[in-house]
């Protein structure tokens, strides 16, 4: 399937996740299979301009998880940022330049960024800062820009207008995450805007919020007409849920019984998942060599991998305790690891 200019394999899309998508995290996603594109988190463009070495350990091997999209975070203020920053990341190789219209964290939306694009949008004059980063991103990005936002700061309807500013402004895709900036997570997805949003414009529309499973993947794309689904908190739970969902979508099967998360894996897969993560940790640059970025790197996959299989609580506490990377895998890999989940 194609979003815009870009080819996808599936239609699924793994979010942008500030702490969870890391180039390793993004890496054993793509491996398992069924992701059609993934997403980097959210990157300040006056971060990368000030200091453009500091997301370098962001895009550690993006070349090999193509189609990967890489998200910038702006307010707008400062043309000159956004360039800096475009300029520096354009000699790596990705596909698609995204920009964050819709972060509800306090920071982001302090710096005038994310959420508060949508805040600040009906309050400016002609043309919006939203817009001036659409256009400023166009204007230096040689990749493609597309956008990913929210139903609105305090309505849920104002996307209706945002929407055909940001096709207008030359996005080539849209991505909408189901609630408002307001309501952070709370509250339920909203299908019938994302419809409506979907019947309003021309370019694809990728529906996002509270998928976790085949079921909801179908529901988000049956109430909505939406080309494809984005998903991101349940892939930390479950890393093969995208392979799981495509395979399903793939089979004549009609009666696939999803498991529940607390079955979706076993002490054998977290170790195979976490043996791949550590290939790719020791295959990285210089950005990641040091033992306590490697250390934290797999404790923090570990941590979320255990998270719902009977008796993970001791062995979470354990993992969080190890701060050397040699004695963390020797943990992982010992029988008292197996043991921790029954005592
Ligand atoms: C820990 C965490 C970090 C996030 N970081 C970003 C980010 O960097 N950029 C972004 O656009 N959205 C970010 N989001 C929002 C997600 O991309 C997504 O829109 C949201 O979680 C809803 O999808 P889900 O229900 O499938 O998780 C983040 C969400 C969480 C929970």
């Amino acid at each position: 399937m194609k979003l815009g200019s870009i080819e996808l394999s599936t239609d699924l899309m793994l979010a942008p996740l500030m702490d969870v998508t890391t180039p390793s995290f993004r890496q054993l996603i793509c491996d398992l299979g069924g992701v059609g594109m993934v997403v980097t988190p959210m990157v300040f463009v006056q971060q990368i301009a000030l200091a453009p070495k500091t997301v370098l350990p962001h895009l550690e091997h993006i070349e090999n998880q193509s189609p990967a999209s890489v998200q910038i975070v702006a307010s707008g203020r400062n043309e000159e940022h956004i360039k800096k920053a475009i300029d520096f990341l354009s000699s790596f190789q990705f596909d698609i330049l995204d920009i964050n219209g819709g972060c509800p964290a306090t920071h982001t939306m302090k710096s005038g960024s994310g959420g508060a694009l949508l805040r600040d949008y009906n309050r400016e004059g002609d043309i919006s800062r939203f817009q001036k980063i659409i256009e400023s991103a166009i204007k230096f990005s040689s990749r493609p820009v597309s956008v990913k936002t929210r139903l609105g700061f305090e309505r849920e309807d104002e996307i209706l207008d945002i929407c055909k500013m940001i096709e207008n402004s030359g996005a080539e895709f849209l991505t909408i995450h189901g609630r408002t900036v307001k309501q952070k997570y709370s509250g339920g997805i909203n299908f019938e805007i994302i419809k409506q949003v979907k019947n309003t414009i021309e370019i694809p529309v990728v529906g996002n919020g509270d998928v976790i499973d085949y079921d909801s993947y179908k529901n988000m794309k049956e109430r909505t007409g939406c080309d494809a689904v984005m998903i991101g908190r349940a892939v930390m739970a479950d890393p093969l849920l995208f392979n799981r969902i495509w395979e399903h979508q793939k089979s004549s099967k009609k009666d696939f019984e999803f498991p529940p998360f607390s079955e979706r894996h076993n002490i054998k897969d977290i170790r195979q998942y976490l043996l791949k993560n550590n290939q790719f940790i020791e295959s990285s640059s210089q950005f990641w060599n040091t033992d306590r970025f490697k250390c934290a790197e797999m404790r923090r996959l570990a941590i979320w991998f255990v998270k719902g299989i009977t008796g993970y609580k001791k062995v979470r506490e354990k993992l969080s305790k190890f701060n050397i990377f040699d004695e963390l895998k020797t943990y992982i890999f010992s029988k008292s690891f197996e043991e921790d989940f029954n005592n």
